[in-house]
């Protein structure tokens, strides 16, 4: 008789909706201009649909513990749409009794009509891109809603979900930690579970970039941003929220984005949609995926080939170990030494030695994790880790 193999892990869905009203000036995620092209938006829908059938077939049976609408501004899709793709990926896999459900939205008051309707296609957790809440602020990230519209918009919100985590960008120019707290302070009374706080970046390419160039823009230096991250950690403790990932934050264990979670423990997940990227682990190797970025390409490929991405990537052991040493660390919870064998880390490791002396790593015998010090350095923590 075989043994049975090792259980297959359990699987996210993470559905990318491409399109915004606006593109903001930081931006540099893979997103295009909605300018009401209903037939391209239909096509997409039903390619994503396809896709997700073409995936099932390549995964096998697995348990469904998270799908997330992620964007691009998935709060302007139809929800007819939404409910469609949901009631797809329910029949494909076996959904978890407790499957969350999870899409992002942006405050304006266009889309926060659509909330009732977003929660009767399933929705159940809104993760809300209030990102500010300072009129100056949310013009300097070019957002098209002000404060008074995020503001209905988290009210709104908190009727219509059983679960709402907002996000907000900080290290903002000019931001200094007593505004910030009174900010972040305002927003926790609207009684969310979950806030995901972002330091602003720099991505290349965007236009805060070729304004920092220009010497129009001028961003924190490293000790304001360090400044502004402490205050964070220090308001968001003090209010009960455990800093379960370096910007994630939760109001109690059950509040914590399992989708999020699908990603950092090194689940599987499936994407979809233009340019979303995919885990797969077939015969106990990790496989990724990586979809046609334009809208057109996807429809096109999926239409060829029922898939959207070109090809399904081996990882190598050592790539993937490393995935998970990069992801494992951002959370509290850290990795363990068995999923890191391939890159020869282990408790005896110079360099683990070393960073665990520097008070940046913290390690048990099975599990390495960094340190709230070595959370706020990760970027350099990682590098020397993993040279
Ligand atoms: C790609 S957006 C999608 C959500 C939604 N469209 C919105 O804008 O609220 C996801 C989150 O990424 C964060 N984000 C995007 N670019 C960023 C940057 N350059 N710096 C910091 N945070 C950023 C924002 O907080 C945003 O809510
Ligand atoms: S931040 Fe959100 S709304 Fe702005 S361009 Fe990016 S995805 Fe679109």
């Amino acid at each position: 008789m075989t043994e049975p193999g090792p259980q297959p892990p359990p699987l996210g869905v993470y559905v990318h909706w491409p399109y915004c009203a606006r593109i903001c000036p930081y931006c540099d995620f893979n997103v295009y201009r909605d300018r009401g092209r209903s037939a391209e938006q239909a096509a997409l829908v039903a390619a994503i649909v396809q896709d997700l059938a073409t995936q099932a077939a390549l995964t096998g049976p697995r348990t469904l513990v998270s799908v997330f609408f992620g964007g691009g501004t998935p709060s302007l899709m139809d929800p007819d749409a939404v409910a469609l793709i949901l009631e797809t990926a329910r029949r494909l896999w076996t959904p978890a009794g407790d499957l969350e459900v999870s899409l992002e939205a942006n405050p304006t008051d266009a889309e926060t009509q659509r909330f009732a309707a977003l929660a009767q296609a399933g929705v159940g957790r809104l993760s809300l891109g209030v990102q500010a809440l300072n009129d100056d602020a949310l013009r300097f990230l070019g957002r098209d809603h002000d404060a008074a519209t995020a503001r209905r918009a988290l009210a709104v919100a908190a009727q219509a979900f059983g679960r709402v985590s907002l996000d907000l960008i900080y290290a903002r120019p000019g931001q200094t930690p007593a505004a910030w707290t009174a900010e972040l302070e305002e927003a926790l009374a609207y009684g969310v579970e979950h806030v995901s706080p972002y330091q602003l970046t720099i991505e290349a390419g965007t236009a805060f970039d070729r304004a920092v160039r220009r010497g129009q823009l001028v961003p924190p230096d490293d000790e304001a941003a360090a400044t502004l991250f402490e205050t964070t950690q220090a308001v968001l403790a003090e209010a009960g929220f455990e800093a379960y990932e370096v910007s994630n934050h939760a109001r109690g264990e059950a509040a914590r984005s399992r989708h999020n979670l699908v990603y950092w423990r090194g689940w599987d997940y499936v994407g979809v949609g233009p340019g979303a990227h995919g885990r797969i682990t077939l015969g106990g190797h990790r496989h990724a995926t990586e979809a046609q970025a334009r809208p057109a390409a996807y429809i096109g490929a999926v239409g060829e080939s029922g898939r959207g991405f070109p090809v399904l990537e081996p990882l190598s052991a050592e790539a993937a170990a490393e995935e998970r040493a990069l992801s494992g660390l951002r959370i509290k919870a850290g990795v363990a030494y068995s999923e890191l064998v391939a890159l020869g880390l282990s408790p005896d490791h110079n360099r683990v030695k070393t960073l665990v002396a520097e008070g940046l790593l913290a390690e048990d015998n099975y599990k390495l994790r960094a340190t709230p010090a070595g959370r706020l350095v990760l970027d350099h923590v990682t590098r020397r880790l993993l040279v």
